[in-house]
């Protein structure tokens, strides 16, 4: 007799062994039908508080709510059989006290299931990543680019161009890592820095904008869809151009309820017309 038996999810002590070794593949998802086509592709899907803008048409993620990741927390979670699911903790969640991370957090697991939490930011976070991996929740730091910043930022730019602020960037992948984060996203770096940092810290780096150095990478689903025409960063590379395409479909749609060619239920659910 033959027993099936299910494949595991990945765990986030399997990113943190894939250091140096086969790229980690990570994309964002938000809603449960996209998570469910995603998951037999990658190793990581992140609820990334893009979705402020991808899904809610914010300008920046500063307006997303605690409420709103649970929300798509909870419904990635329903897609997801595989992959290792990892929630952005929102700004205003996390800065205030590690007490305050943790109780958020902890929400954010507990309601959602999620396996690892993700916040900003290195040096100025490191008491608080520690604070929350040594009560059980696993945290991936980001750095470099941190969308939460921009308006401390003055704009999205890449990071790290003056030494001063690539010996920042360094120094926050380092403590970060210190701290006990099991990977660090490395947002708008050029390469000498993310490759400088992958060689350095002993964690994964996942790159977003910041060069194939890093250990893995990160995109924005919308963006590798072509579903987001409104801004395309420079460094995304589109995998497929799906918004012409919901475009047309909606115009072949919108001519046919106009000519009341419209099919009746008889094609929508198989149900034969009466008789005469
Ligand atoms: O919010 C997000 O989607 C992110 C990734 C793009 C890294 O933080």
């Amino acid at each position: 007799m033959s027993v099936e038996i299910a494949a595991r999810p990945v765990t986030t002590r399997d990113i943190r062994a894939r250091k140096g070794g086969d790229p980690i593949v990570c994309l964002t998802a938000y809603t449960a039908p996209m998570a469910r086509l995603l998951d037999p592709h990658v190793d990581v899907l992140l609820v990334g508080d893009s979705l402020g803008m991808v899904v809610y048409g914010l300008p920046t993620t500063i307006g997303v709510t605690l409420e709103m990741m649970i929300a798509h927390g909870q419904a990635v979670m329903r897609g997801a059989a595989h992959a290792c699911v990892v929630v952005d903790m929102p700004f205003g969640s996390y800065q205030e006290s590690p007490e305050q991370a943790f109780r958020n957090a902890a929400r954010l697991m507990m309601e959602t299931g999620c396996a690892a939490v993700k916040l900003e930011g290195g040096e100025e976070m490191a008491d608080t990543i520690r604070f929350l991996v040594e009560r059980g929740v696993p945290v991936m730091a980001h750095v470099g680019l941190t969308p939460q910043s921009v308006h401390a930022f003055g704009g999205f730019r890449a990071r790290g161009k003056s030494e001063a602020e690539a010996d920042k960037i360094l120094a926050d992948a380092r403590a970060a890592a210190d701290a006990g984060a099991f990977s660090v996203v490395l947002e708008g770096t050029h390469e000498p820095l993310a490759r400088q940092i992958t060689g350095d810290v002993a964690i994964p780096t996942i790159g977003i904008g910041a060069s194939p150095a890093c250990d893995g990478q990160v995109l924005v689903i919308d963006d590798v869809l072509g579903l987001f025409s409104d801004f395309k960063p420079k460094f995304v590379k589109r995998f497929a151009d799906l918004a012409p395409l919901v475009g047309e479909a909606a115009a072949r749609y919108a001519a046919e309820v106009k000519a009341r060619s419209f099919p009746g239920p008889e094609h929508c659910f198989g149900a034969k017309p009466p008789q005469a």
